[in-house]
């Protein structure tokens, strides 16, 4: 049932604010101002090292935390793509906590890499949307992300509330560290509950982002660019508009561009930039200006504070709410998942079933 709307991709965009107010209400329950863990949570104060293993979307989601549980909690991260992982036999130090993240559950290549570190990882977690699945049974601790069913192929509110739950794990690191004080952690959860309004809103620039990309579906490359947080959302980004749309996309941490991809810049090319007003918003607008006196389409997505700021000679501009900034990534996926969509339709292609593709990656 796609509830009224013609994808399940755009049923399950829409449906953002109501799941991750779930996923919220079970681990930050409204009676106390910390996170909340089933089972018998885990205790991060030993541990040495946080080692983060996905694929596709998941693997972001991954590439996302490892800026929160770096910089909020101190904690040392490796991420790594599940394929490469399993065969690259890495050492696992002792404490060492290994985190693996799927929908499904079910992704071959992670379950491998599951079951490499087992009897070598100290604990071993998962985050998983399918509690029954093989993913979760094998872990020693599955922290379930209370999405509901997602049936189209391009993950969107499964990548939501991954970063829902991996944000709340951060914190109960950064706590259990000793790196957040109580006050800290209060602030972070009053921010944190009012994401489901915040996104509710976002989801009002729909006609909006639709405008934009009627220009982006005439493309054949795209490029999208970041900084800090905004980096691997970035590549979300890009591979949810290739994935549907079939449209080459590519992204880049906004500080590589001169190493490279800034040869690509003409006036053909469409360019999203995704730059809340943060700490980072000067050094990522002055990449953007570097693309605009290329010619480069700039499709600037950002807060009013940033349109207003440097939002002038933008071929398009799409407003966001301001928000914490840790909480940024949550919800300008938003506006990239939205993007592709429209982008998609636009181009008639298959949304839900695009080619070439399972929903769920059970050989490798
Ligand atoms: O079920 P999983 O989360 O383990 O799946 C991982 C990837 O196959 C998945 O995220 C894929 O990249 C999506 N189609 C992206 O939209």
């Amino acid at each position: 049932d796609k509830g009224g709307h013609k994808h399940f991709m755009a049923k399950e965009i829409a449906e953002q604010p109501h799941v991750i107010a779930e996923a919220i209400r079970h681990y930050l329950p409204v009676e106390e101002d910390a996170v909340r863990l089933p089972g018998g949570g885990v205790d991060f104060s030993g541990v040495e090292r946080l080692t983060m293993v996905a694929c596709g979307t998941a693997y972001y989601a991954c590439v996302t935390a490892k800026y929160w549980f770096e910089q909020i909690a101190r904690l040392p991260v490796e991420v790594d793509i599940a394929s490469e992982f399993r065969y690259r036999e890495p050492p696992i130090p002792g404490k060492t906590l290994a985190l693996f993240v799927s929908q499904s559950g079910e992704t071959a290549d992670t379950l491998a890499a599951l079951r490499y570190c087992q009897e070598k990882a100290d604990k071993i977690l998962s985050v998983v949307n399918v509690s029954e699945s093989s993913i979760a049974r094998e872990s020693d601790l599955a922290l379930p992300i209370f999405a509901g069913p997602e049936i189209g192929v391009a993950s969107t509110k499964a990548f939501t509330c991954q970063l829902t739950v991996l944000l709340a794990l951060a914190l109960k690191a950064a706590c259990d560290r000793g790196h957040l004080s109580a006050e800290g952690m209060a602030e972070y959860a009053t921010a944190i509950r009012g994401l489901p309004n915040v996104l509710s809103s976002a989801l009002e620039q729909n006609d909006a982002i639709r405008l934009a990309a009627q220009k982006v579906s005439e493309a054949r490359d795209v490029l999208f660019l970041g900084r800090g947080l905004m980096f691997p959302l970035a590549l979300e980004g890009a591979l949810k508009l290739k994935e549907i749309s079939y449209i080459h996309a590519e992204a880049y941490a906004s500080g590589e561009l001169k190493h490279g991809p800034i040869a690509l810049i003409d006036k053909n090319m469409p360019v999203v930039v995704l730059t809340p007003k943060d700490a980072l918003f000067d050094k990522s607008v002055s990449n953007m200006q570097e693309v605009l006196a290329r010619k480069g389409k700039v499709l600037m997505i950002s807060d009013q504070n940033g349109i207003d700021e440097a939002g002038d000679d933008v071929w398009c501009a799409i407003r966001m709410p301001r928000v914490k900034e840790a909480l940024t990534p949550i919800l300008y996926a938003i506006p990239a998942q939205l993007l592709a969509y429209h982008t998609a339709v636009a181009k008639g292609t298959d949304v839900d079933q695009p080619r070439n593709l399972a929903k769920s990656v059970t050989v490798e």
